[in-house]
């Protein structure tokens, strides 16, 4: 059994032991076992908490840019989306190996187009153009990074040029 294999089965094993607890869970009723992993239907009305807790709190986190956007009505789907969830949700529950969430900067700037702000990376750096020529974090000489190398949604941001530059700081005040 590999590592992952035995993590699932261990989620699931949570799954159903929440799920005999709490009289609102019905999920181990849709459970079957399929060879070692149990397998199950995802849906997109699922309770996302049931599994995923940490992500579901990090809404109600002020350090978090999870919570910006939950402040502002943006569910979890509207980030990730929903068919690619499903897809991805079956052969996670099924056992298969997970890949790990790599976000492209497209999904923020389907966002942030709809709402005119900012568009595109040329936009973005206009906002923090005050930062200084070459130190502006959105035009700097590391080229246009995907957003989610230094902005995190569930866990607190980072800045990925301190990682070189390690005697300076950049400020990060505005946005968690
Ligand atoms: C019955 C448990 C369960 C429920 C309910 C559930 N998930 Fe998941 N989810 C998983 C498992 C298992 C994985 C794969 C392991 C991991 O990445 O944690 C996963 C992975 C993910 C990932 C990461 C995918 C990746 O590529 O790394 C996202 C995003 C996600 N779920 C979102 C959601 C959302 C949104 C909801 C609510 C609508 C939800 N999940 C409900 C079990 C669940
Ligand atoms: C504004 C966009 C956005 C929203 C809203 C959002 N996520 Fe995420 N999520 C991300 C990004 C970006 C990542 C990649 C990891 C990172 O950089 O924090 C991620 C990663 C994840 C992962 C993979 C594990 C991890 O933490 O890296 C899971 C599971 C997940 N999100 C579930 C959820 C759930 C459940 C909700 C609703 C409570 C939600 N997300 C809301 C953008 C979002
Ligand atoms: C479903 C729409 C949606 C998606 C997708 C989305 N955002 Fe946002 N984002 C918002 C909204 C709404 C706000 C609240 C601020 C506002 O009203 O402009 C916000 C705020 C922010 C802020 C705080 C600064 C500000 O303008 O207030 C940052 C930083 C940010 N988003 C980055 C991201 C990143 C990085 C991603 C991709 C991982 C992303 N967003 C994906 C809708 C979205
Ligand atoms: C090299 C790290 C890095 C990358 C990559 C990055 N950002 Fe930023 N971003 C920052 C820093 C630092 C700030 C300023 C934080 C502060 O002052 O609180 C910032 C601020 C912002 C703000 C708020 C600006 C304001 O003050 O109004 C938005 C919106 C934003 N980023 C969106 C994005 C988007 C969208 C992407 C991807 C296209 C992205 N960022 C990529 C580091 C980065
Ligand atoms: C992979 C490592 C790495 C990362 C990440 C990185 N840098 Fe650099 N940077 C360097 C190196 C190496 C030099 C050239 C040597 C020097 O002058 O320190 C340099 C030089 C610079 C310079 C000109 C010299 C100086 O120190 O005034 C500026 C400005 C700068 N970087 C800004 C940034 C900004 C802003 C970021 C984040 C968006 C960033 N760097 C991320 C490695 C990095």
């Amino acid at each position: 059994m590999s590592k992952k294999r035995i993590a699932v089965v261990m989620v699931m094993g949570m799954v159903v032991i929440s799920g005999l607890g709490m009289g609102g869970w019905m999920y181990h009723e849709q459970l079957q076992m399929t060879g070692v992993a149990w397998a199950m239907d995802w849906s997109p009305a699922m309770d996302c908490s049931g599994c995923h807790s940490g992500q579901v709190a990090s809404q109600k986190d002020k350090k978090l840019l999870s919570n910006v956007h939950a402040e502002k009505g943006v569910t979890c789907l509207d980030c990730h989306e929903k068919n690619a969830m499903e897809t991805q949700h079956k052969a996670a529950l099924a056992g298969a190996p997970v890949t790990k969430l790599k976000m492209d900067k497209k999904t923020c700037f389907n966002c942030h187009i709809a709402k005119n702000k900012h568009a595109n990376y040329e936009d973005v750096a206009k906002l923090t153009a005050d930062f200084g020529e070459h130190f502006n974090p959105h035009d700097a000489h590391v080229g246009r990074l995907e957003c989610r190398a230094c902005h995190h949604m569930h866990k607190e941001s980072q800045n990925k040029c301190s990682e070189c530059h390690t005697g300076r700081t950049w400020p990060w005040k505005r946005v968690p």
